[in-house]
């Protein structure tokens, strides 16, 4: 099946939004020009945080028509695939290193029709997928270690993202390539010169108080 390949997608990571008002956060995320909603899942176990689950991302699915991205930083995702498909997922990413049955894992996500990503930490290389590489929709490359908002970039990443966009680009160039972490209007034009498609941001979006601001300055840089 064929689909167009997104272009520079800026996905705001709602981990940093005011929990209390996600819905309204959302909507005015969407009005500022977002392309996709990141949604950071974390269990308490495979990152040291805990976050949202599928009744959340259900709720929040009846306030907005964006794509919602939901990223799974939890030990044994297969589990919970169908709850997060049921609660209204577009792209469901998995971590590498959370899943001992990759293959089957994407299969299943993509028997439910939708978009199977996976995500390496920062130390994961990359060769890890290579094997696996044309059956995935997206693939995730960490630029902090996951568990929480408004850390740092690292900036060793850059190579592993100029790599993983060759081989995508050799290998499967259907693959969307994606970065999440701290991600900023300083560093977003070095990122997508490494050749990456989705920028997640969640700091550099809801830290400060003008979310159009923000969506303009990282899509300006
Ligand atoms: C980290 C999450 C990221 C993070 C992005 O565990 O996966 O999505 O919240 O937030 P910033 O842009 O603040 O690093
Ligand atoms: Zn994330």
């Amino acid at each position: 099946m064929m689909y167009e390949l997104p272009m520079n997608i800026i996905a705001p990571s709602i981990l940093s939004a005011d929990f209390s008002r996600l819905g309204e956060e959302i909507a005015a995320v969407e009005k500022a020009g977002a392309d996709w909603i990141h949604i950071d899942v974390m269990d308490g176990h495979f990152v040291p945080n805990l976050t949202i689950g599928p009744a959340v991302i259900a709720s929040l699915r009846k306030t907005t028509p964006l794509p919602f991205d939901v990223h799974l930083m939890i030990t044994n995702p297969e589990r919970y695939l169908d709850a997060f498909a049921d609660a209204g997922s577009d792209v469901i990413t998995v971590h590498v290193e959370a899943a001992s049955h990759l293959h089957r894992t994407v299969t299943l996500i993509k028997e439910k029709g939708l978009k199977a990503g996976l995500s390496l930490n920062p130390a994961t290389p990359l060769s890890l997928v290579t094997a696996i590489l044309g059956d995935l929709d997206l693939l995730l490359i960490m630029t902090v270690n996951p568990g929480f908002g408004g850390q740092k970039f690292i900036d060793t990443m850059l190579p592993k993202i100029e790599n993983a966009r060759k081989m995508i680009d050799a290998m499967a160039p259907h693959v969307i390539l994606e970065v999440d972490g701290g991600i900023t209007a300083e560093n977003i034009k070095s990122v997508s010169d490494a050749g990456a498609d989705v920028f997640v941001a969640g700091a550099a979006v809801f830290g400060g108080g003008d979310y159009e601001r923000a969506l303009h300055l990282l899509k300006m840089a």
